[in-house]
């Protein structure tokens, strides 16, 4: 990929949909945590402290990536901790230029060392995004998650929690964690009093799982739009089906070669699914886990199913369309991207006629 391209990519504005804020803890954040909480990690060694939270090539499994989380959990020792995480991982979303940014996060997990009031929690949350929203050119909405291994007594109250906070940086709620273990149907309860609430859902699922964990997401659980959804590309109906429904998959090109929800970056059905009609979006999942950026993702999705800058940019707007972000922030925000846009596209062909 040319030099040019590179710098393109990263000046573009970007929105993304699908990104742990847990997952976006690099082991300089967790390094300078420990130091100024006194908290004790296995290691306080930056490269030996990185292979243990970061994913090394492949893992053997979901299961076995989600345990690369395992040391993040000490990031939260008191609530400045928490806010100060979501601050930064929050400016270091804006220093990619992404603008829209849908961050989930687990309040089980982010309480697990110290057992914060959600209450407390969510407010610290909220405080370090504001703070990075008025220092920088980013509009962040949160989706809380429910992890799939804590069960369902506490899905109730993460639902309970993210309906008391929608409007207020709350967009949405999220179910993660091991699928194969822990089918959806485990939560129906749950995501009944979620869609009562009016609250938005996505879903991981056809990633660890099969492709019924797909249909069960949205028929069951009212899903509106799937993490992952990898499994559809096995059945051309599935596919049909997603895309006559209109619901988009949230797309994580790296993540699926680490879980080994693909073989190798080459199988993934990512082109297919554009091709086919069903809506997507690009997004890095776990990008401290994965050693990656948003930039790069999208650089790796044009270098290896050639999509185009026009087609990146489509996908973009097409993100902020799918976004749950409320609808005035994505109506202030997509006149503005758009001409951003185009600017730097009229920019990049003035200068390819050079
Ligand atoms: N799948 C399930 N749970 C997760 C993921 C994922 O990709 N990332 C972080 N938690
Ligand atoms: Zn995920």
């Amino acid at each position: 990929m040319d030099q040019k391209m590179i710098e393109t990519i990263h000046r573009l504005p970007k929105v993304e949909l699908h990104r742990h804020l847990e997952g976006c803890i690099s082991a300089e954040l967790l390094l300078e945590i420990a130091r100024d909480y006194n908290v004790k990690l296995p290691s306080h060694d930056l490269n030996e402290l990185r292979s243990l939270i970061q994913v090394q090539g492949q893992t053997s499994s979901l299961k076995e990536f989600l345990e690369k989380f395992y040391w993040v959990g000490m990031a939260f020792p008191t609530l400045e901790a928490v806010e100060r995480v979501s601050y930064c991982v929050c400016r270091d979303c804006a220093r990619d230029n992404i603008r829209a940014l849908e961050l989930r996060f687990s309040p089980v997990f982010m309480s697990l060392e110290t057992p914060h009031s959600w209450d407390d929690l969510l407010h610290a949350v909220l405080k370090g995004a504001r703070q990075a929203e008025k220092e920088f050119d980013i509009d962040v909405g949160f989706i809380i998650g429910i992890s799939r291994s804590n069960g369902i007594k506490p899905a109730l109250r993460v639902v309970d929690i993210a309906a008391s906070y929608a409007g207020l940086g709350v967009v949405g709620i999220d179910l993660f964690g091991d699928e194969a273990a822990f089918p959806p149907e485990l939560f129906t309860t749950a995501f009944k009093v979620a869609q009562e609430n009016g609250l938005n859902i996505t879903v991981h699922a056809g990633e660890g799982g099969g492709e019924t964990n797909i249909k069960i997401a949205i028929e069951e659980l009212g899903a509106q739009r799937i993490g992952h959804g990898i499994r559809i590309s096995n059945d051309e109906d599935m596919m049909a089906w997603v895309r006559d429904k209109k619901i988009p998959l949230e797309i994580c090109l790296t993540s699926n070669v680490q879980t080994q929800t693909v073989p190798d970056l080459q199988s993934h059905p990512v082109r297919k699914f554009y091709d086919y009609g069903i809506k997507i979006s690009l997004n890095t999942d776990d990008p401290a886990i994965s050693n990656i950026t948003f930039s790069n993702e999208l650089l790796l999705a044009m270098e290896t199913f050639d999509f185009t800058l026009d087609e990146i940019k489509g996908l973009m707007l097409g993100a902020l369309d799918q976004s749950f972000l409320e609808d005035y922030r994505k109506d202030l925000l997509r006149p503005k991207l758009e001409q951003e846009l185009k600017a730097i596209t009229s920019k990049e062909s003035r200068k390819a006629g050079e």
